[in-house]
């Protein structure tokens, strides 16, 4: 049987390092409520000149690297994104342009902080249908060039990283086992950037107004999240017959540290078995996942044979979670 199977992982995080101290300085937050309430300790902040296709760059080439491939050999590239370059074109035409990646085609999907694993699911549909045989699946984000400093409600939660992986075609019992991802469109407005699109294109007013930020409602984001993740990973086990015991590994979206605890609880999964890093990267929305991905094989705590789950909550809404046999 046909299946995609991640062969090379890769990230990349901006050097500078912004801590809860220094945003104490710069809004009315404390180290001890970001703590507390989220988990994180501090974040990757991009410099003037850095965009989302730079990181990505990076990431992807550190990809590559690791298995010697060539960005010639890649028939695809798919970025996951909600803070592109530009709006046009897509950020994967200017990742292919950088790597000089000629043969392969190149999109991007949005899909907010379940990008990365959404952007899995095209991946691996493609690679299950034969269409393509390599294909390279990137999260990148620079939200910090789309967050309000002057909001404490969300400028203490997002970093800027990205992260890769490559998927190849292979049969055999082990990658990609399953995809699975949903959306709400009704609840669209509790996380979005409402200004600099066609509903309402950038002008003097806008700009004024502070309408190209995130705004987010972020306690009853938190509420559909825990209800709709527990419901999410249990119904990925139940359908491959598996235990929550048969996991190695769990590797959520880092959104809150609360809302990981609450999912590894439903599953009984002691927090050993849970990577856990926005502590030092913050939300890195669609890069969270492939970031702890890549820190996770580089630290060898992944095995042959180990079963892997990833899931992820975001605007849209949108939700999903993919089962790796490593
Ligand atoms: N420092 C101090 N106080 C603060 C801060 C801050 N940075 N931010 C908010 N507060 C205050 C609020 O004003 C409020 O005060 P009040 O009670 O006087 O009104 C109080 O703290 C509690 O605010 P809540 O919003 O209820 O706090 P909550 O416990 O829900 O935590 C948080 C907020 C961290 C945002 C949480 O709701 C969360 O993580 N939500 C989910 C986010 C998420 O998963 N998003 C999806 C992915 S992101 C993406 O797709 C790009």
């Amino acid at each position: 049987m046909l299946r995609a199977k991640i062969v090379a992982t890769g990230s990349y995080v901006p050097e500078r390092i912004l801590n809860n101290a220094d945003l104490e300085g710069m809004v009315d937050t404390s180290d001890e409520w970001i703590i507390e309430r989220t988990g994180i300790r501090e974040r990757r902040i991009a410099n003037d000149k850095q965009a989302v296709s730079d990181l990505a760059y990076e990431a992807s080439k550190s990809a590559l690297k690791s298995v010697g491939l060539r960005a010639k050999d890649l028939d695809l590239i798919i970025v996951a994104s909600v803070s592109g370059d530009m709006p046009l074109p897509a950020t994967a035409c200017i990742l292919q342009d950088k790597l000089d990646a000629g043969r392969a085609a190149a999109f991007d999907v949005n899909a907010a902080c379940s990008g990365f694993v959404y952007a899995l699911s095209v991946a691996d549909a493609f690679i299950r249908s034969g269409t393509y045989r390599r294909v390279l699946v990137v999260g990148a984000e620079v939200l910090s060039k789309f967050t309000d400093w002057e909001d404490r409600t969300t400028c203490v939660l997002f970093g800027d990283g990205a992260g890769a992986v490559i998927l190849e075609a292979a049969e055999g019992d082990r990658g990609v086992l399953s995809v699975k991802i949903h959306s709400d469109g009704s609840m669209w407005d509790l996380l979005h950037v409402p200004a600099g699109g066609s509903r309402t294109p950038a002008s003097r007013e806008t700009v004024k107004k502070r309408m190209h930020f995130i705004k987010m409602k972020g306690n009853e984001t938190f509420k559909v999240a825990v209800r709709t993740l527990e419901s999410l990973v249990v119904e990925t086990l139940k359908e491959h017959k598996l235990k929550s015991s048969d996991l190695s590994l769990l590797i959520p979206h880092q959104a809150n540290f609360r809302i990981i605890q609450a999912t590894a609880k439903r599953l009984n999964l002691p927090m050993e078995k849970v990577v856990v890093n926005l502590d030092r990267f913050g939300n890195t929305s669609a890069a969270s996942i492939p970031i702890a991905l890549d820190e996770t094989v580089k630290a060898a705590r992944v095995r042959n044979g180990d079963y892997i789950l990833l899931e992820a909550f975001g605007g849209g809404l949108t939700w999903a979670s993919a089962l790796i046999k490593w």
